[in-house]
C-alpha cells in the first residue's frame, strides 16, 4: 500500500509521518518511511539544488523538471522495490504536491503535469493521500520559527515565497481533493498534533478496516 501525506509549509507532515508509521506497524505493516525531494542519495543532491534559498532566480520548468528527476529515481530505487516486496510506503510529499505548487501556484498546465505523469511513472497514484489543511498565515509561521531554531534559512526558497503563493498551493490540494475524493482525506491541521494524530488513526481504521 502506498500512502502520502500533503500540505503547504508547517502543515506539520513530518511530525505525524512518524506517528502513522508505528501506528502502521503495531497493525501489523512493514513500513517504508520517506520523502520527496530527497528520498534517495541522487534525489538528496536535487533537494539541495531545488530548496536553496540562493537559487532564487530558478525557472518554474527547471523547478518541475527537477522535481521530476528526484521522483524518477525515488520511484526506481525505493518505492516501486518496497510496494514489490509488499510493504506499506508512507511518502512525505509526492505527485499531489506537483500539481499544487508547480501546476496551481506556479501556473504550469495541469495537463503536462499530468501527461509527464502517465507517461513516465505509469500514473502511480497513493492508495491514501491526507492532506493537512492549514491557513498559510499559521503554516508559515510555524515554519520560519522552526527555521529559525534549526538556523535553516539557506534551504527556504519555497517558505520566501508570498503568502499569495501558499494560498494558491492550499486551493491547489483542496482542489485534487475535490477531484480524487476517494483517496483524499482532509485533515484539519489547526488542531493539536496530539487531536490530528488521533484523526489520521480513526480515519486509517476506518479505510483499513483496523480494529
Ligand atoms: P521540505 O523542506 O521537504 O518541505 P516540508 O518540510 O514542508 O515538506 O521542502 C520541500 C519543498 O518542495 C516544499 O516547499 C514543497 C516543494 N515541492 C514542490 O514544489 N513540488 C513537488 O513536487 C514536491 C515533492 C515538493
Amino acid at each position: 500500500m502506498f500512502i502520502s501525506l500533503e500540505g503547504i509549509e508547517g502543515s506539520g507532515k513530518t511530525t505525524q509521518i512518524a506517528q502513522l508509521a508505528s501506528f502502521l506497524e503495531e497493525n501489523g505493516h512493514t513500513v517504508v518511511v520517506t520523502r520527496e525531494p530527497g528520498g534517495t542519495q541522487i534525489g538528496y543532491e536535487i533537494r539541495k539544488v531545488l530548496l536553496a534559498s540562493s537559487h532564487a532566480e530558478m525557472a518554474s520548468q527547471t523547478e518541475l523538471l527537477l522535481f521530476m528527476a528526484d521522483r524518477a529515481q525515488h520511484l526506481h530505487e525505493v518505492v516501486l522495490p518496497a510496494l514489490k516486496e509488499k510493504k506499506t510506503v508512507v511518502c512525505d510529499r509526492y505527485y499531489d504536491a506537483t500539481v499544487a505548487y508547480q501546476a496551481a501556484s506556479r501556473g504550469i498546465s495541469h495537463e503536462i503535469i499530468t501527461h509527464l505523469h502517465e507517461t513516465l511513472f505509469d500514473n502511480l497514484l497513493p492508495d491514501i493521500t491526507f492532506l493537512l489543511d492549514v491557513d498559510p498565515k499559521i503554516g508559515l509561521k510555524r515554519a520560519w520559527d522552526r527555521i529559525e531554531e534549526t538556523n535553516n534559512g539557506h534551504e527556504a526558497r519555497f517558505e520566501k515565497e508570498r503568502e499569495a503563493f501558499h494560498e494558491k498551493v492550499r486551493a491547489g490540494y483542496l482542489a485534487l481533493a475535490e477531484r480524487y475524493p476517494n483517496r483524499f482525506v482532509i485533515i484539519d491541521a489547526e488542531m493539536s498534533p496530539e487531536e490530528i494524530t488521533k484523526k489520521i488513526q480513526t480515519e486509517l481504521t476506518r479505510i483499513l478496516k483496523l480494529t
